[in-house]
């Protein structure tokens, strides 16, 4: 049994390790795409093709089920592949939608029609791949009316994570808050459309004020996965081990990991 965790490099750690906390008998594969990150300058066909080997290697790996914990591989690649690649017996799942129904106040797999809901004002802080592919905007309109909404593409971000400099990585995300506040002046929400950013939630929380209320994807989804599981338990594979998979330097990645989650984290090359 095991459930596959992808994310470009590390930010999909964020997600693995709330999925861990809830979910602690499931083995988990974590692939970090690390010498192809950042994704969010990359175009649509090229974040394609990556996403799609990186699932072709946590299959073999013995997972029959994928969580997308990158919203620009979920924005960009996720309904191609979904349409056109995943075989029929396997499932890969993005990040976008628990999100999505926690904002708009609804239920699991909720398809009732778009309807008024209590915020108003909107920013999303996102890869500039994911602001330029307007999915968010797209997901959210199928279930609320009278949202608006203002993106902010925050380059850099993920690049000065993935170096560990987080004191640029601080700098740029008050900029890129203050960018969005001259658009929208007072936001009442605001969602982390990265899984990098939850390791700066504090710095977009203290930039945006107390009064924001900040949405991060890691405990939506992993509560989304539990009830996700319990209705499809045969989607939880065979693979027996969990594991962390690289394309970059296992040693430099498990260093930066292990920094992130605050406990030992060992990766092999994939
Ligand atoms: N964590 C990825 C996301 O959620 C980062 C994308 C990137 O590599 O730029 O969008």
């Amino acid at each position: 049994m095991a459930v596959g965790i992808f994310d470009s490099g590390l930010g999909g750690l964020t997600v693995l390790d709330a999925v861990a906390k809830r979910l602690p008998d499931v083995p988990l594969v974590y692939f970090g795409d690390n010498a192809n990150a950042p994704y969010g300058v990359r175009d649509a066909d090229d974040i394609y093709d990556l996403t799609t080997k990186a699932c072709a290697r946590m299959f073999e790996a013995g997972c029959d089920l994928v969580i997308l914990a990158c919203n620009t591989a979920s924005a960009a690649a996720l309904r191609r592949m979904q349409e056109n690649w995943v075989p029929t017996d396997k499932r890969v799942l993005g990040v976008f939608v628990p999100l999505i129904e926690a904002l708009t106040e609804r239920q699991w797999g909720d398809n009732s029609p778009p309807r008024e809901v209590a915020v108003k004002h909107v920013a999303l802080f996102a890869t500039p791949a994911t602001v330029a592919s307007r999915a968010f905007q797209r997901e959210l309109a199928f279930r609320a009316i009278g949202v608006d909404v203002e993106a902010q593409a925050c380059g850099g971000v993920v690049d000065a994570i993935e170096e560990g400099d987080m004191i640029l990585a601080e700098a740029l995300v008050r900029s890129h808050v203050d960018a969005l506040k001259r658009k929208m002046p007072k936001p009442e929400a605001a969602i982390l459309g990265c899984t990098h950013y939850p390791l700066m939630d504090e710095v977009f929380q203290d930039a945006l004020g107390a009064d924001v209320a900040v949405y991060s994807q890691a405990n939506l989804v992993a509560a989304s996965l539990e009830d996700y599981l319990k209705r499809r338990p045969e989607m939880i594979g065979p693979g027996t081990e969990s594991m962390f998979l690289t394309t970059g330097d296992p040693m430099k990645v498990s260093n930066r990991a292990t920094q992130f989650l605050r406990r030992k984290i060992t990766f092999a090359a994939a």
